[in-house]
């Protein structure tokens, strides 16, 4: 069991953010990762079509034969874990935006979140929002029309400039002084927000947790990979393969899929 693949899944080509993290810090594990372009984005999609969906790319995972699941995807985890759980035997984990820590640690008393309608939304977002965002101003931004661009390999356009100029102008007027990052594709755009923040705002995301939280359940469940033999990573895309292997800087192949 040990040496099978941890299994990653994302509406597209985000989850690679945090497949990076995973990969640093579990360098044995080998990974398949599915990224479900042709239906991206998720963020605009109902709760059902979420779940419909994650249950589609868990299914295929499994199949492949993975131990453990990383639903690398904030929209398909906040709207779609809790039956992914309830319908599978095999251990999830899921990402969310990273409130607690802004919240914790804010001076100004204000954070901004940027993340998909479909996260934002969610119940479950809402539960830790109201959990940790007493006495501090939340300013929530959809990011509407990044993840299309991502995917379409305009991560450097003049018209992703111009929506995140857009998008966080409200946050700089309010003052924050922490971002969270709460969609897996937005790590991405870490440069081009760097140019548009001002250099107090820190920039927070939840790929090393996820990552660390991996590691943790895998020990509890005795999954590690305790094997001497070369992990395999396999990447496949039903959409956007040269997307994703640029992202990856070509370091990776990346397989077309039909799914
Ligand atoms: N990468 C995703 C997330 O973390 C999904 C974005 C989308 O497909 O809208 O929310």
């Amino acid at each position: 069991m040990n040496v099978q693949p941890i299994g990653i899944f994302d509406s597209g080509v985000g989850g690679t953010s945090i497949w990076q993290e995973l990969h640093l810090r579990l360098p044995n594990e080998s990974t398949i990762y599915l990224a479900d372009s042709k239906h991206a984005p998720y963020g605009t999609k109902s709760k059902n079509e979420i779940i419909d969906l994650s249950i589609k790319n868990t299914q295929l995972l499994i199949q492949k034969g993975c131990k453990i699941i990383v639903v690398a995807c904030n929209t398909a985890t906040t709207n779609a874990i809790k039956t992914l759980r309830n319908s599978f035997d095999i251990p999830f984990i899921g990402i969310e935006p990273a409130i607690k820590p802004a919240a914790l640690n804010t001076q100004t008393k204000a954070i901004g979140i940027l993340a998909t309608k479909g996260t934002l939304s969610s119940e479950l977002f809402h539960q830790t929002t109201d959990l940790y965002s007493n006495g501090i101003q939340v300013i929530e931004q959809e990011g509407e029309g990044i993840v299309p661009l991502i995917e379409s390999g305009q991560l450097d356009s003049d018209e992703m400039k111009a929506l995140l100029n857009t998008y966080m102008q409200p946050m700089i007027d309010a003052n924050i002084d922490y971002l969270v990052l709460g969609c897996t594709h937005y790590p991405y755009l870490i440069p081009q927000l760097l140019d548009i923040l001002p250099k107090h705002i820190k920039i927070i995301d939840s790929g090393a947790a996820v990552a660390k939280q991996t590691q943790m359940i895998l020990e509890q469940h005795k999954l590690l990979n305790t094997g001497l033999q070369k992990p395999e990573l396999k990447f496949y895309s039903n959409a956007s393969p040269e997307v994703m292997a640029s992202l990856l800087e070509g370091k990776y192949q990346v397989e077309k899929l039909d799914f």
